[in-house]
Parts: structure tokens; sequence; C-alpha cells
């Protein structure tokens, strides 16, 4: 399967880009310059020289061509980047990873974009399209750094069974990762208002944390 990811020259996308390509998956590094986006694959295929990762360039149009498409964009330019793309996008599966933050002086604070959530908001920008929310709390720098594995579980919530069984599939080809089923869209405002919270629990222990659930049975 090959997977499109649009603002994928960020940490988040870049380190996904990396993270899925060895896993297998066919990976379209996307940007609004294709420029950026092969400067980006370049050094991503040299940063993990050997590993023969599958990782092509394009804009986002080119990104947006490929069987699955992830937003890695920031929340306020989610909506605008899909809806820039619709023609791409119709009929597939859209994950959207990004959080509504803002920054104020030392603290991390959820914003509420319009719609409720970023996810929410993507969805009404590609109506044809079945978006899910997933990876809002898994960080990028150990996302994209391939000589360790993710250890963290991964909520996933969308409207559409097709979406959340594609996305669970993803995230189970990525070891230690373990994918939740979270519900409807309608979740993913909580799920992206706690990427908040997990920022902020950086800053204070000097870390970087993910998210792991007792009660479940992981494997
Ligand atoms: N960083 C993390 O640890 C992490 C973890 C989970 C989720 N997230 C979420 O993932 C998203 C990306 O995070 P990031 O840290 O990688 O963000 P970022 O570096 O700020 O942005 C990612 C890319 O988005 C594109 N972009 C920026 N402004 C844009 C605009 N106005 N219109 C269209 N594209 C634009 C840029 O690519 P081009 O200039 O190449 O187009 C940029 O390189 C965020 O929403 C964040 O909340 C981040």
């Amino acid at each position: 399967m090959q997977i499109g990811i649009l603002g994928a020259t960020g940490p988040a996308g870049s380190g996904l880009a990396a993270r899925l390509a060895s896993v297998g998956f066919d990976v379209v590094v996307g940007s609004r310059s294709k420029y950026k986006a092969m400067e980006v694959r370049d050094h991503l295929l040299e940063r993990w020289d050997g590993m023969n990762l599958p990782i092509e360039a394009a804009d986002n149009i080119g990104a947006a061509n490929a069987d699955l498409v992830v937003i890695a964009t920031p929340w306020d330019a989610a909506g605008a980047t899909a809806a820039s793309v619709s023609r791409q996008l119709q009929g597939k599966v859209v994950i959207s990873m990004a959080n509504a933050l803002a920054k104020v002086g030392n603290e991390f604070q959820p914003l509420v974009p319009p719609r409720g959530s970023v996810a929410a908001s993507v969805q009404a920008a590609v109506p044809r399209s079945l978006v899910s929310a997933a990876f809002h709390h898994v960080p990028a720098k150990e996302l994209g750094d391939l000589n360790e594995p993710v250890d963290s579980d991964v909520l996933i919530c969308s409207d559409h069974k097709t979406a959340t069984e594609a996305t669970i599939d993803i995230v189970n080809r990525i070891p230690d990762m373990n994918p939740l089923d979270a519900g409807q869209l309608s979740n993913a405002a909580p799920i992206e208002a706690f990427a908040a919270v997990l920022l902020q629990l950086n800053v204070r222990y000097k870390t970087r944390v993910a998210v792991r659930f007792s009660g479940l049975k992981h494997g």
C-alpha cells in the first residue's frame, strides 16, 4: 500500500514517513514544495542508509494520489490542505494527526477548532473521504528513530468503519504500537486536546511521554 503524507517536511510527518517505510509501506513525502519534500526524503534515506526505505517525494497533490493519505500539517492548515486536494482524496481513507494547541508562556493550552476538533474540520472539508484521527500522542522524535521501537497505544476514531479498520491495520504493522478503536470522530476532540497535557508533562519532567492504557491485553 502506498501512503502519502501531506506536510511531511515537519518532525511529525517525516518521523511517521520513516517509521511507515521501515515496516514496508511505500511512502510519499508531501510538501507545498516538491523540492522541500525531496530534501526531506534525501535526508531520511541518508540517515537510514542501508535500510532501503521505500520513500518518494512529491508536492502535496502528488502525495494525495497515494492509496491512503495522512495530514501532518499544523492544525490551522489541516482542513484547507485537505480541501486543496479534495479531488485526489475522494473515496480514500485520510488520517488526521494534528492537534490544536497554543503555547502561552511555558504552558500548552488546547484550542477548540471549528466543529470541535481538527479531524472533524478535515472531515467537513473533504466530505467524500473517510477521515480517521490517529497518532496524536506519539512523539515525533521517537517515531523517527528507527533504532528503537515506539512503545505506545494509538487511539483511533472515525465515523467510518473502513477508515478505523485501515488505520488499525497500519498501526498493527508497527512493532510495540497498539491500535485502540476509540469510537466515533466526536472523540477526536478530547484525544487532540489531551496532547496539551502530554506536552506539559514533557516540559515538567524533561522527557517525551507517550500513552499506555492499563486494563487491556497487548500483543
Ligand atoms: N511534533 C510531534 O511530536 C507531534 C506528534 C503527534 C502529532 N503532531 C501533530 O502533527 C502535526 C505536524 O506536527 P509538526 O511538529 O511536524 O508540525 P510543523 O513542523 O509545524 O508543520 C509540518 C509541515 O506542515 C506544513 N505547513 C506549515 N504551515 C502550513 C500551511 N499554512 N499550509 C499548509 N502546510 C503547512 C509545512 O510543510 P511544507 O512547508 O513543506 O508544506 C511543515 O513542514 C501538528 O498538527 C501536530 O500537532 C505532532
